[in-house]
């Protein structure tokens, strides 16, 4: 392993604050306690440029499936690179790596005969699939189709139409007017359920209240839902049997089309290849969003899958003219290839499906005083932090107990990511092993028990 000494140390966080402005980042806290600086990956563990190396609890930002220093990964970028680096897709042009990714991924699809498209990332993806439902509703003579109805507390990133469709406040604040047309309703967040329901007496308002939204708007000027299978960085809401599937009915009903934001969920994070695989989803999208694991985060790659009707609309159009520079990039393509590669040859799916398991009951047999909820499926997981696990009470939200638990458990050997509302995301690279998640709950049971234990000593 590389090392840095003090000295070069030093110099890099300086650089850093001086040059680079960081995405989603505090600059006070940055000024403050410089950058932790990561200079190092292998397996679900990286090493910072002190040397100490830590647990990624999160898989970066939900994506690294197959783990850090896949040598393998490398040598097919490196190959492609030098073989064809870069070729336009535009006007009709194409290479090798592009169609077999388009074959593989549509081969895999819970879809009608879907068609792929490629982008660079999930904003891209996102924003390419609002424009689709909308050219679809315009092909067909509808032109006034165009609101599409998303979701408080939905992550679909941070371009315009992406941020949207986005509903979390913090997110938002100070950008807008955003790209029009976008409305939101309540989530299932069954939890702390906005409708005030408990499981045993709900009906799906959740559900309803995407009817109500179109009723509302007038279907006649409605063109789709979007929304992620399981809600992940607005706080991991696993939604309640039925749920997906009576959103799909609304669709059907009121001709809008289902758009499936698998961008954390799909190539395998919650058991399944892809959310919808799961028989309590089970919905067949008409479009779908993805992203993150098609490359475990080797390089950046993002895809757009259509079923057969929406393609049908574009080919009586004569084209979809739209279309990112990088749009089927040759290396994004074949690293996606041999990343998929990897995830089938070492039964990664099924991995994330078992340990998923054995991890939620390992944090749940805790029985930690601040930890009020664990929830997920596969690898996609959040702990709903309290202050007190028999009520549900939280700690006032400007405490920060979540990040409290993150600062922790850096100390302890764990990368940590808390989400708005203290809410921890633990979704890991599937790799995983039994071993290795049971030393995970030990240091997060620990951080999250430590940093407890501060707060009520402080009186918070
Ligand atoms: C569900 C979902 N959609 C879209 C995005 C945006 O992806 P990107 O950051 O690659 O633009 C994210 C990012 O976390 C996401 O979680």
């Amino acid at each position: 392993m590389a090392s840095y000494t003090r000295e070069q140390i030093e110099e890099l966080k300086k650089a850093d604050v001086k040059y680079f402005l960081h995405p989603s980042s505090s600059i006070t806290d940055l000024e403050k306690n410089g950058p932790k600086i990561i200079v190092e990956g292998k397996g679900i563990y990286v090493t910072d440029v002190e040397g100490v190396t830590r647990i990624d609890v999160g898989a970066g930002l939900w994506l690294n499936n197959v783990g850090y220093g896949r040598a393998e990964l490398g040598e097919v970028a490196k190959e492609q690179a030098t073989k064809l680096n870069y070729f336009q897709a535009f006007g009709g042009y194409s290479h090798p790596s592009v169609i077999e990714l388009a074959k593989k991924v549509a081969q895999m699809l819970p879809m009608d005969n879907p068609k792929v498209f490629f982008t660079s990332g999930g904003s891209e993806s996102n924003d390419t699939a609002y424009k689709l439902a909308r050219h679809y509703w315009w092909i067909k003579g509808q032109p006034k189709k165009i609101n599409i109805i998303s979701r408080n507390f939905a992550y679909h990133g941070v371009s315009c139409g992406a941020l949207a469709a986005t509903g979390l406040k913090a997110n938002r604040e100070g950008f807008e007017p955003l790209m029009p047309g976008f409305h939101h309703v309540e989530p299932p967040y069954c939890y702390k359920c906005p409708f005030g329901k408990k499981l045993e007496c709900c009906n799906l308002e959740c559900a309803d209240a995407v009817e109500k939204k179109v009723l509302e708007l007038g279907p006649e000027t409605v063109a789709a839902f979007t929304g992620e299978p399981i809600m992940g960085t607005g706080g991991v809401f696993v939604p309640p049997a039925g749920y997906l599937k009576k959103i799909k009915a609304i669709c059907d009903k009121y001709d809008m089309l289902y758009l499936d934001d698998e961008v954390i969920c799909g190539f395998g994070r919650t058991g399944k290849w892809f959310a919808m695989d799961h028989e309590d989803f089970g919905v067949q999208p008409d479009i779908m969003m993805m992203a993150k694991g098609i490359t475990s985060g080797y390089i950046p790659v993002g895809a757009v899958a259509c079923s057969e009707k929406v393609f049908s609309a574009l080919r009586e159009r004569g084209g979809f003219y739209h279309g990112f520079t990088y749009s089927g990039h040759p290396v994004g393509c074949a690293v996606a290839l041999k990343n998929l590669e990897i995830i089938e040859k070492e039964n990664l799916v099924e991995n994330a499906a078992k340990i998923g398991e054995r991890l939620r009951e390992g944090l749940r047999k805790l029985n930690l005083p601040a930890v009020g909820e664990v929830r997920g499926k596969g690898l996609i997981n959040g702990i709903d932090l309290v202050k007190d696990a028999k009520t549900g009470e939280k700690f006032d939200p400007s405490a920060g107990f979540g990040v409290r638990v993150t600062e922790v458990a850096w100390e302890k050997g764990l990368v940590l990511r808390n989400l708005i509302g203290d809410i921890s995301q633990i979704a890991p690279p599937l790799i995983i092993t039994e071993q290795e998640v049971d030393l995970l709950v030990e240091r997060l049971g620990a951080s999250i028990q430590q940093a407890y234990e501060e707060f009520i000593a402080q009186g918070k």
